[in-house]
């Protein structure tokens, strides 16, 4: 940036600009440092010029002459190297504390790391005890060990990695709806409904002085949302295609690696569907969307994972990225269980869920794939589900997607938009009057629509290989747990 102000001045120099000028601009370009972050500085664009570094001391290496420091600020995986005068060395300079180098950036010898900082000032922005500091200069430190500090884990390089990834797939999710003619819809956190019908729900009520204890702040009761589908699909209503990516709830009291209480949710509704196949499609185009991003943009955090965290993995996203996702109905996944000679905790039957054990067993049957199973037994699925109205075995046109890893990913379903057979169904569960507003869709221009929910970290598991969905969120929160 200061090169090409230079330049530009240079060119100037030789018509209208006085030497003195530019001299006195050169002077004062050299005294003020330009703040870089470590991913500008380490590119390589900026030799030359002189710069101040802000970040957080991840080696320290003290020589007779020279002091080596690597400084990270979380902009990249990669930390800058800054060489200075053991003069400057500070007892105080430890792994962990955080820095401001100012110093110029030169071409460094080592082809590992080209650029370095020859270091003129480095100011302790503060402190850290290496000996409390929870995790160690040459500690290559697992998931599991970081997870117990949700407040520092952050300083770590996985930790770090994956909270770039987590944002860059967000980015991703959203560039693919925007390219792709879907609007973003804000759908509530809070609600009055129980979209899945599993009593998987948060109540919230106010508290403090003011409030009477059985008094209802809304009037009816009201839940954190565990899905936004039933406000999205009001709204695919009129807009044709929408979705939505944000925060979801659910009791569920699981402590398993795959169920959080708090987790994000990227839904989509779209009108005018002919089959479930119109939904498959926006599944599988997302899913390559996203992944080939993150792949494009964070190749050196998906790296460390595919390298340090999940040797292997990294085939397997290759062949899904390769291969078309193949689709099996229901049926045919409980023949395939059936024929297996594996044996399952749980029952296998017709009518029956299938466990994370069955989902497992049918991705590596179709070749370690993401598989779409179809059509599940129509008693399994909640009301707004469309009736397939087959026989001997009744079926609602409904689709899950289930990953290597990971089990389920995406849920969905064509919607029940025939008014006189979701009335019935409503009718039977006894929530004709709650879903009113519901059945009115269906009164008023209703159309054949459908929709399905991704759960978004079960994807970053997916496409990382991590076995353990408290270490691909931020601060997560699941039954007996919610520090910080
Ligand atoms: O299959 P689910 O329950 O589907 C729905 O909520 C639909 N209403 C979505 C829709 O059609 N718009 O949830 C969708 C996905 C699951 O496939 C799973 O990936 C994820 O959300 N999910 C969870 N992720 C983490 N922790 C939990 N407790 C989850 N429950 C569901």
């Amino acid at each position: 940036m200061l090169q090409a102000a230079a330049k530009t001045l240079s060119v100037a120099t030789t018509t209208s600009v006085s030497r003195g000028v530019l001299l006195s601009i050169r002077h004062y370009c050299k005294r003020t440092a330009t703040t870089l972050r470590v991913s500008e500085a380490v590119s390589g664009a900026e030799l030359g010029v002189n710069v101040k570094v802000q970040g957080w001391v991840r080696s320290v290496r003290a020589q007779k002459s020279n002091l080596f420091l690597h400084v990270n600020d979380g902009s990249s995986l990669q930390s800058l190297q800054v060489i200075a005068s053991s003069e400057l060395n500070d007892p105080l300079l430890t792994f962990g504390s955080a820095v401001e180098v100012t110093g110029t950036l030169k071409k460094s010898p080592n082809l590992k790391q080209p650029v370095e900082l020859e270091a003129e000032q480095i100011h302790i922005v503060g402190e850290c005890d290496p000996v409390d500091f929870p995790f160690k200069i040459k500690g290559r430190h697992g998931l599991e060990y970081i997870r117990q500090f949700p407040h520092l884990r952050c300083r770590t390089n996985a930790f770090s990695s994956l909270l770039r990834i987590r944002s860059e797939a967000t980015t991703a999710v959203h560039s693919y709806f925007k390219e792709n003619g879907f609007l973003q819809i804000h759908t509530p956190v809070i609600t009055s409904n129980d979209c899945e019908g599993a009593g998987e729900l948060f109540q919230i009520e106010p508290s403090g002085p003011d409030y009477e204890e059985d008094e209802n702040f809304f009037s009816v009761p009201a839940f954190l949302t565990v899905s936004g589908q039933l406000h999205l699909e009001l709204m695919s209503g009129a807009l044709s295609k929408v979705y939505t990516f944000g925060p979801t709830f659910r009791a569920e009291n699981s402590q398993s690696r795959r169920h959080l209480a708090e987790f994000y949710m990227v839904e989509a509704e779209v009108s005018f569907t002919q089959s479930l196949e119109d939904l498959t499609k926006v599944m599988e185009d997302m899913f390559r969307s996203a992944t080939e991003h993150v792949l494009a943009h964070c190749a050196e955090d998906v790296d460390l994972f595919h390298k340090h965290v999940t040797p292997g993995h990294r085939d397997i996203v290759e062949a899904m990225m390769k291969n078309r996702f193949p689709a099996i109905t229901y049926s045919e996944a409980i023949d395939i269980l059936n024929r297996s000679s594996e044996s399952f905790a749980f029952p296998k039957d017709w009518g029956c869920d299938l466990q994370t054990e069955h989902e497992k067993y049918l991705v590596k049957h179709c070749g370690n794939l993401p598989v779409f199973v179809t059509d599940y037994p129509y008693d399994l699925k909640p009301f707004y589900a469309r009736d397939n109205q087959d026989h001997p075995q009744h079926t609602a046109a409904a689709v899950d997607l289930l990953v290597p890893g990971v089990g389920e990913l995406c849920g969905g379903s064509l919607r029940e938009e025939r008014l006189d057979l979701l009335r019935a169904r409503l009718q039977q569960a006894g929530l004709e009057d709650t879903y009113n507003w519901y059945l009115d869709l269906r009164r008023f221009g209703s159309v054949p629509h459908g929709g399905f929910g991704l759960g978004f970290e079960r994807y970053l598991q997916c496409i990382l290989g991590v076995d353990n969905i408290k270490d691909v969120i931020p601060f997560p929160r699941f039954s007996h747990s919610c520090a910080l």
